[in-house]
């Protein structure tokens, strides 16, 4: 194993193993478990989409600006899910030292079932990591969305992970957005919804969204180099062939998209 740390998760794995006198699953990640356990079998096929590809192409681009140049970049990927960044990095780097987390050990199942037995990956929710638990990263992602399941307050989760990377290094993190135009529509602006994976009719699970304006303030109170893109504002409501080209020239600004997209190069 070439993992950082952690409680390595291993197929046939249903319970977190949190460290001795570790917390106790709240509410909210026993939801989280629950929900994504059920979604896990599916996911894949409900991203497999012509649309999810052009999506995926955006991401791997910005992910390519935030690797750095050497060998073996160390890289945290939060709430990894069946194991989409861990493919999008490898596609762009061969060498990649990689860490996958996620809450759903449904989902890791998926992944390892999917990839090389020897990724690292640890099955506790990202809340349970604590402070001093990684060191000097090249890159921590959370991406489509990971960010918003993560139940800490903004201010402490952008700090954890911001003293888990290098001066230089780069943070990815997605959450879903309070003004997206589809919030015009039956959830409102609040800031927890309950909220359904794509595809799925049945179940939701809580959520948390931000406005552009709460996360560029916070990155910047704590020092964080911040810009802030999306996923377009059409994910969700018009995935056509028709509108790819211009969702992906609007990912460039977070306004009204479903997801707000926090790109980090750097803390001060
Ligand atoms: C929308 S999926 C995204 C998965 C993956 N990043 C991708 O792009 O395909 C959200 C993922 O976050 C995980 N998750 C939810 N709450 C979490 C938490 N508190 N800590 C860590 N992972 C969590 C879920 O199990 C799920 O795999």
């Amino acid at each position: 194993m070439t993992g950082l740390d952690g409680v390595d998760y291993r197929p046939g794995d249903r319970a977190y193993r949190p460290a001795a006198g570790a917390d106790l699953p709240t509410e909210w990640l026993k939801r989280q478990t629950r929900y994504w356990d059920t979604v896990a079998p599916v996911y894949d096929r409900h991203y497999s989409t012509e649309w999810s590809a052009g999506e995926n192409a955006i991401v791997a681009a910005r992910l390519s600006r935030l690797l750095p140049d050497h060998r073996d970049p160390r890289v945290l990927d939060l709430g990894c899910g069946t194991g989409l960044g861990y493919h999008l990095l490898t596609e762009l780097r061969p060498h990649v030292n990689y860490t996958g987390v996620d809450a759903s050990a449904g989902m890791l199942e998926v992944f390892r079932k999917k990839f090389d037995t020897d990724v690292h990956l640890i099955n506790q929710p990202a809340e349970w990591l604590a402070a001093g638990r990684f060191a000097d990263l090249d890159l921590v992602i959370a991406i489509f969305t990971s960010a918003s399941y993560i139940d800490l307050p903004l201010p402490d989760l952008l700090e954890r992970v911001g003293g888990w990377i290098k001066p230089s290094g780069g943070i990815y993190l997605s959450f879903l957005n309070r003004m997206s135009i589809g919030s015009l529509g039956s959830t409102g602006f609040g800031r927890v919804i309950d909220y359904s994976s794509r595809g799925m009719k049945s179940g939701t699970v809580p959520a948390r969204r931000y406005s552009t304006r709460e996360l560029i303030e916070t990155c910047r109170a704590l020092g964080l180099t911040a810009n802030v893109v999306s996923l377009g504002p059409f994910a969700g409501l018009v995935e056509s062939r028709l509108f790819m080209k211009a969702n992906a020239v609007l990912s460039n600004s977070s306004l009204f998209g479903h997801t707000i997209d926090v790109v980090i190069t750097g803390r001060g």
